[in-house]
């Protein structure tokens, strides 16, 4: 895969647009609750600013709609922590897509959420011409978005002068090319979440490619349940019982496993106050939640990833948010830890369980990617990097 790199050009006096993701977690107030893809996005917008560039920086935040800046849609708080971490104010622009602001060289100023511009999600050609038209020199860092066609990741890679991939962004690339290219084997691949359904490709596509394909969380139970086992009252899709039957087969046939938990942790709700149980998955009950996997589980899971090459990472294997269900992914996120194989992490929850249980220094290369780090792994072409290789000649 071949781009122009930030690195490789002279940004000096440059007038440059850097396409961010900073859409980070929030409470209901506003407050950023997580700023790992804001400090992620500073070694970009650092090396233009060291060389005189005038920085506009731009991301979404949520979903909003277009049109409208409400309340919730601000980058507001970004700008503040952004400015925080680069140690100077960052400005906040409001109405930016006709210009009409003055940037110096050596001063960064934030573009409202880019997704508030009507035309955004559709990659409308006259917005991405007008955005185009902004700048000098078109940087996408947003690895975290790279998996959509939208007219701040793609469109303006067409029409920018020049239009190339921030250190992120290359950063992203290289370390998740390295693992999916020709990895050290044995290769583990950690899939939980809730629903089978939201990653049945990337299941797909790694039961072709692992050696063990570790499941957790909703997703195992639907496992569970094709594998026979009463699950009670679990969280599971009885619908998508043929295809983890299929995902199985396909495994064992290559010589290969889905290893499913023998004992776990039930209860009869999800909260803070449940009583937990460790029972034998055998004794699972017909009022009994499945919210992680049990002692056993945990330490055959330990081991296979203690004798891992590669890891590759994404999602929980129990409710780990409450303690009585957290002890499953803490042993995981222990055992990786410890593991000499080269670990790549990604998704949401996964960086929340990486922080929790502060294994952060401990990972091989954790990605700001969420959906755009499970398609790039499904071996997916991503829009917005399609866009920068078709401008690498020119
Ligand atoms: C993410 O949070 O995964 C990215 O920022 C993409 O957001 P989106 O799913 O709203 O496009
Ligand atoms: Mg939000």
């Amino acid at each position: 895969m071949q781009v122009k790199k930030l690195a490789d050009l002279d940004v000096a006096g440059k007038r440059v647009f850097i396409r961010a993701d900073l859409n980070v977690p929030q409470d209901d107030a506003g407050n950023i609750v997580e700023d790992t893809r804001i400090r992620a996005s500073l070694p970009s917008i650092r090396y233009c600013l060291e060389r005189g560039a005038a920085v506009m920086v731009t991301s979404h935040l949520g979903r909003p709609t277009e049109g409208e800046v409400r309340a919730e849609d601000t980058l507001a708080p970004i700008a503040v922590r952004l400015g925080d971490l680069l140690g100077k104010p960052v400005r906040l622009i409001r109405d930016w897509v006709d210009g009409g602001f003055e940037v110096k060289p050596g001063e960064v100023v934030l573009l409202e959420n880019c997704r508030c511009n009507k035309g955004e999600k559709k990659d409308n050609e006259e917005l991405a011409k007008k955005m185009a038209a902004l700048c000098d020199i078109y940087v996408n860092d947003a690895f975290g978005t790279a998996h959509r066609a939208e007219a701040t990741t793609h469109g303006i890679a067409r029409f920018a002068p020049v239009a190339c991939a921030g250190m992120l962004m290359g950063a992203e690339i290289d370390a998740l090319t390295k693992a999916t290219e020709n990895p050290a084997r044995p290769l583990v691949a950690i899939v939980g979440g809730a629903k089978v359904s939201t990653k049945l490709t990337i299941l797909k596509t790694l039961a072709d490619k692992v050696d063990q394909l570790i499941v957790g969380g909703g997703i195992a139970n639907t496992f569970l349940l094709a594998s026979g086992k009463d699950i009670g009252e679990s969280l599971a899709e009885p619908e998508l019982v043929k295809e983890a039957r299929a995902i199985m087969d396909m495994m064992k046939a290559r010589g290969a496993e889905v290893p499913l938990p023998v004992d776990v942790v039930v209860a009869d709700e999800v909260s803070a106050l449940a009583r937990a149980n460790r029972i034998a998955v055998e004794d699972v009950g017909p009022q009994d939640r499945i919210l992680d996997v049990g002692p056993k589980s945990s330490a055959k899971l330990a081991e296979i990833i203690t004798h891992a090459g590669t890891i590759v990472w994404n999602g929980p294997v129990g409710v780990f948010e409450h303690k009585q269900f957290a002890g499953g992914t803490k042993m995981m996120a222990s055992a990786i830890a410890h593991s000499e194989a080269f670990c790549i992490a990604g998704g949401g929850d996964t960086l929340a369980a990486i922080a929790k249980f502060h294994i952060a220094d401990d990972i091989g290369y954790i990605s700001t990617g969420g959906g755009a780090f499970l398609e790039f792994l499904e071996g997916k072409k991503l829009p917005a990097i399609a866009a920068l290789e078709a401008r690498f000649v020119d």
